[in-house]
C-alpha cells in the first residue's frame, strides 16, 4: 500500500498531532492541579519561591487544562467531524500545520510567562498581549480552516455538531478579541481598556461565555457525533437538536452578570443574568436528553463498552452542573456559594465531569480510527480509566459541597451581639478533610490519564497511519 497521501484522503495528520497533544497536556494540566489541590493540604510544596506558589501555578493550571487539553481536544474532534460529516478534505493543509504549531506555542508561552508572574490579571485571560494576539491570530486561521472547508462540503447538509463547533468558533473569536483589548505599556504589561464596573462586566461576560462557548457549545458538537457513533442509533431528535442550538446560544450570552451578584454592577443587570441562568436550564437539559435518549434500544452496550460508558457518564455530569449552576445563579444561594469551595465544586462537576470525560470518550472512539487501527490496544483499560475517573470525579465535588457549605455557613454566622461566630482560621481548618479528599480526587482522575496514554502509546506503536489514510479515501470515493 502506498504511503503517499492522496489529495482526496482526509487530513488524518493534524487530527493525529492534536490527539497526541490532547493526552500530554491532559496529564500535566491535572497533574499541576493535583500539585496546587496539595498545596492547600500541605502549604510547604510553595516551596518559598514566587514561581512556585499557588498564585501563579493556579492560572497555569486553568490556562493548560481549558485551552491545551479542552483546546486540543475539540481541535482534533472538530477537525475529524468536519471533514466526515462534509467528506471533504481541510481546505488548507498549511493553514492547519499554522494552527497546530501556533496554538502549541501559545501554550509554551503560558507555561513560562504565567509561573514568572507576567499576567493580565483577568481570570481565563490571563496572557499579555502579544501572546493575546498570536492567540487571535491562530484563531482566526482555525475559522478559515473550519468553514472554509464547510463551504467546499461534498453534502447539501451541514451537520448539526458543525453548527455547535461553528458557535463555539465564532464566540470564542469575538470574546478574546473584545476583552483582551488593552493598552500595551511594555513588552510584558498592559492595561485593559476598560475601567471599573464596565471592565468586571466585559470581563464575566467573556469568563461565563468561555464556559459557555469553549467549554459547553464547543463539547456539544462533540457530543452530537460520538454519542450516536458509539451508540451506532442516530440522533435521537433531528429537531430537538435544532431547539437546542438556537436556544443555547441565544440565553448563554446574557448570563455573565451572575459572577458579579453583590457587586458594583447595576442591579437590574444582576437580576436580569440571574433570570436568563435560570432558563439556561430548559436548553442545557434539552441537550442532555437528547444525547441520552440515543441510546434509546442500545442501553445494553454500557455493560460491555467502556467507551459509551465514559460519553453517557459525562452527559449526566453535564446535566448534573447545568441544574447546579442556575439553582447558584439565584442570589440568595449565591450569596452563600461565592466566595466558596461549592464554586469549585461547580466547576470540576463540569471540567472533569462533562469535558474530560467527554473528551476521552471520544478519543477512544477516535483514535484506532485515525491510527488505522480496528480499536484501542485494551478496552480493560479503557474500564480502568473509566472507573478512576468517575471515582476521582465524585470523590472532588462531593468534598468540595461539604467544604463549600461549612464556609458558607461559618462566614455567616453571627452571635447575638453582632460579632463573627467563627474566625477564617477556623472555617479553613474546617475545609482541610476536605481539601485532602480533593487532591486524593485529583490523583484518581490523573493517573486514570496515564493509563491512557500507555493504552495510546500502545495502539500508536502498532498503527498504520497510511493505512488510516487509504480507509479515508476510500469513505470520501464511496461517498460520491
Ligand atoms: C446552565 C448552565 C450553568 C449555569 C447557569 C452556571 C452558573 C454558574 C454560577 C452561578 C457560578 C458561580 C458564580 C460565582 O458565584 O462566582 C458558576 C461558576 C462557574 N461555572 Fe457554571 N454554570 C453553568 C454550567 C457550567 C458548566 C457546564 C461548566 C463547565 C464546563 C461551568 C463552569 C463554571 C466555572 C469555570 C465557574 C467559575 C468561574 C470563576 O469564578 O472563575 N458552569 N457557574
Ligand atoms: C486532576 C484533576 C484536577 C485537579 C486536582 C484540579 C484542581 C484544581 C484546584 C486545586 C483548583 C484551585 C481551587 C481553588 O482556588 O480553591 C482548580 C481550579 C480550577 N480548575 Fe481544576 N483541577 C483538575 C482538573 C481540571 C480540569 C480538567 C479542568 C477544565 C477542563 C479544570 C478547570 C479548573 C478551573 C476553571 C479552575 C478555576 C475555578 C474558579 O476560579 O472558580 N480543572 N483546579
Amino acid at each position: 500500500m502506498s504511503t503517499a497521501i492522496s489529495p482526496t484522503a482526509y487530513n488524518y495528520k493534524v487530527v493525529r498531532q492534536f490527539a497526541i497533544m490532547t493526552v500530554v497536556w491532559g496529564i500535566l494540566g491535572m497533574g499541576l492541579g493535583v500539585f496546587i489541590a496539595s498545596q492547600l493540604v500541605w502549604p510547604e510544596l510553595n516551596f518559598g519561591l514566587p514561581w512556585t506558589t499557588f498564585g501563579r501555578l493556579r492560572p497555569l493550571h486553568t490556562n493548560l487544562v481549558i485551552f491545551a487539553f479542552g483546546g486540543c481536544a475539540l481541535f482534533a474532534t472538530s477537525y475529524y467531524v468536519v471533514q466526515r460529516t462534509c467528506q471533504t478534505r481541510l481546505i488548507s493543509d498549511s493553514l492547519a500545520a499554522f494552527h497546530f504549531w501556533g496554538w502549541q506555542a501559545v501554550i509554551v508561552g503560558a507555561i513560562v510567562t504565567l509561573p514568572l508572574g507576567y499576567t493580565t490579571t483577568k481570570e481565563y485571560a490571563e496572557l499579555e498581549w502579544p501572546l493575546a494576539i498570536l492567540l487571535a491570530i491562530v484563531w482566526v486561521t482555525y475559522g478559515l480552516v473550519f468553514f472554509g472547508t464547510i463551504v467546499k462540503r461534498k453534502t447539501k447538509h451541514i451537520y448539526v455538531g458543525n453548527w455547535f463547533y461553528g458557535a463555539f468558533i465564532v464566540v470564542t473569536a469575538m470574546l478574546h478579541i473584545v476583552n483582551h483589548a488593552s493598552l500595551p505599556v511594555s513588552f510584558f504589561k498592559s492595561y485593559s481598556a476598560y475601567a471599573g464596573a464596565t471592565d468586571a462586566m466585559i470581563q464575566w461576560w467573556y469568563g461565563h461565555n468561555a464556559v459557555g462557548f469553549f467549554l459547553t457549545t464547543g463539547f456539544l458538537g462533540m457530543m452530537y457525533y460520538f454519542v450516536p457513533k458509539q451508540a451506532e442509533r442516530p440522533i435521537y431528535s433531528y429537531r430537538l437538536s435544532i431547539v437546542h442550538f438556537w436556544a443555547l446560544i441565544t440565553l448563554y450570552i446574557w448570563a455573565g452578570p451572575h459572577h458579579l451578584h453583590y457587586t458594583a454592577l447595576p442591579d437590574w443587570a444582576q437580576s436580569l443574568g440571574m433570570a436568563m441562568s435560570i432558563i439556561l436550564l430548559a436548553p442545557s437539559w434539552g441537550g442532555m436528553i437528547n444525547g441520552m435518549m440515543t441510546l434509546s434500544g442500545a442501553w445494553h452496550k454500557l455493560r460491555t463498552d467502556p467507551i459509551l460508558r465514559f460519553l453517557v457518564v459525562s452527559l449526566a455530569f453535564y446535566g448534573m452542573s447545568t441544574f447546579e449552576g442556575p439553582m447558584m445563579a439565584i442570589k440568595t444561594v449565591n450569596s452563600l456559594s461565592h466566595y466558596t469551595d461549592w464554586t469549585i465544586g461547580h466547576v470540576h462537576a463540569g471540567a472533569l465531569g462533562w469535558v474530560a470525560m467527554i473528551s476521552i470518550g471520544a478519543l477512544y472512539h477516535m483514535i484506532p480510527k485515525i491510527f488505522g487501527r480496528p480499536q484501542m490496544h485494551s478496552i480493560g483499560l479503557i474500564n480502568t480509566h473509566f472507573w478512576l475517573a468517575t471515582i476521582g470525579t465524585v470523590l472532588y465535588i462531593a468534598s468540595m459541597w461539604v467544604n463549600g457549605i461549612t464556609q458558607g455557613l461559618m462566614w455567616r454566622a453571627i452571635n447575638d451581639d453582632g460579632t463573627l461566630t467563627y474566625s477564617f482560621v477556623e472555617a479553613l481548618q474546617a475545609s482541610h478533610p476536605g481539601f485532602i479528599v480533593r487532591a486524593l480526587g485529583g490523583a484518581f482522575f490523573a493517573s486514570g490519564m496515564l493509563f491512557m496514554a500507555y493504552n495510546v502509546f500502545r495502539t500508536v506503536r502498532a498503527s498504520n497511519p497510511a493505512e488510516a489514510e487509504a480507509a479515508a479515501q476510500i469513505a470520501v470515493v464511496g461517498a460520491h
